[in-house]
């Protein structure tokens, strides 16, 4: 098995490099995102691993059927890169559904805890020796409302976490959980009442047509005056530059972006030397009341080892028993997404 590996970090080759050797296969690592100019590389290659930014378009999946490629190997739990009606019937398309929805959910609160207890500039400022608390002062978590958009895997450990802070959880999901609302952690509303009454919104739901742009002009205006916002999920889930004005107006307290609508251009890179284009995101990033990671919440030992150790598994299960369970889309029906009809 030859696997070109789109995309790569030097963590990624420390976490794949054994689970590859453990199997057999052999990883050619390009640090170029995949994409219709970069697809020739796959040629010669059995799969493709690729991440978060990497392109699989229809375009590209016709390019790497026509090089004999048979897998596209997400290393991640988000497919909307991927276009999986196109891929369906011609290219096995894997993906890692968890691998550690404690990294995003605690990322998610740290950011949070960041932002409301002005930790960001206190640590600049004591770097400095400014000791003076002059506009540092937060608010507390106890006692706020917190809604939560999608009440999956990582949904349900923020709620967890949210719970022991002593914050009221509102939740909004397409597919609520019985188990949850049973389990009396959070209660089920509409996405209209989460906007009116939660202080805090924590966006954990996929990129879909449907949730696309969910938080826009409209929706913003429909939120409490100073809320906070809270996307550790898809950058495209918020329209930024509604955002941006909805930040100058007041109409937002904070945001926490750990995703943005175009990160692509350049999250994972360094761009210290560089004059960035990107008015929005720049204008953003100088909001004392902003704070952006970059795509990061994924990112601890743990959740790097699982991503490893599912991407390599699923593969050798399709290569030696026809099928995985981590399957999106080839076979319609089937796999567990396409049951549920979640990636169509
Ligand atoms: P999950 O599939 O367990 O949960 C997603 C939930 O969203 C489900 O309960 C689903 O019913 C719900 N949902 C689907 N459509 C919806 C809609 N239109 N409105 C409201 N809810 C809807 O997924 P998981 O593992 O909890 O991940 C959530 C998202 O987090 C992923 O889709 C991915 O975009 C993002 N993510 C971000 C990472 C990061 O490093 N920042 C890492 C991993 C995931």
């Amino acid at each position: 098995m030859k696997i070109a590996f789109f995309d790569a970090k030097p963590y990624d080759v420390k976490s794949f490099d054994p689970c590859a050797r453990a199997a057999g296969f052999q990883i050619k690592y390009f640090e170029t995102k995949l994409s219709e100019d970069t697809a020739e590389l796959a040629k010669g290659y059995d799969a493709v691993c690729v991440f978060v930014n990497d392109t699989v378009n229809a375009a590209v999946i016709d390019r790497l059927v026509s090089f004999g490629t048979r897998i596209v190997a997400l290393r991640c739990a988000g497919f909307n890169n991927v276009d999986v009606k196109h891929a369906f019937g011609r290219i096995h398309v894997l993906r890692v559904p968890a691998y550690s929805p404690y990294a995003v959910a605690e990322h998610a609160m740290a950011m949070l805890l960041t932002s409301i207890r002005r930790i960001h500039k206190a640590y600049i400022r004591t770097k400095d020796f400014n000791f003076s608390l002059s506009q540092l002062t937060g608010f507390d978590l106890h006692g706020k409302t917190v809604g939560v958009v999608g009440t999956g895997k990582i949904g349900r450990v923020f709620i967890d976490i949210c719970s022991g802070f002593g914050m009221r959880v509102l939740a909004y999901d397409k597919f609520p959980s019985s188990e949850l609302r049973e389990s009396g952690k959070a209660s089920y509303v509409s996405l209209d009442t989460l906007l009116a009454e939660s202080d805090v919104i924590s966006l954990h739901c996929p990129l879909t047509e449907e949730t696309y742009h969910m938080l826009n002009a409209s929706s913003l205006e429909k939120c409490k005056r100073g809320v906070v916002i809270v996307n550790t999920s898809r950058g495209a889930l918020v329209d930024a530059e509604a955002l941006l004005g909805a930040i100058k107006s007041r109409q937002v307290g904070a945001a926490c972006l750990d995703v943005y609508e175009e990160e692509s251009d350049f999250f994972f890179e360094d761009f210290s030397g560089h004059i960035v284009e990107d008015d929005v995101l720049a204008r953003l990033i100088s909001m004392p009341n902003v704070i952006v990671t970059s795509h990061q919440a994924f990112l601890t030992e743990e959740a790097l080892a699982n991503i490893a150790e599912t991407t390599i598994e699923n593969i050798r299960l399709l290569t030696e028993k026809g099928e995985c369970p981590n399957e999106l889309c080839y076979r319609r029906g089937e796999a567990e997404d396409c049951k549920s009809g979640k990636c169509f």
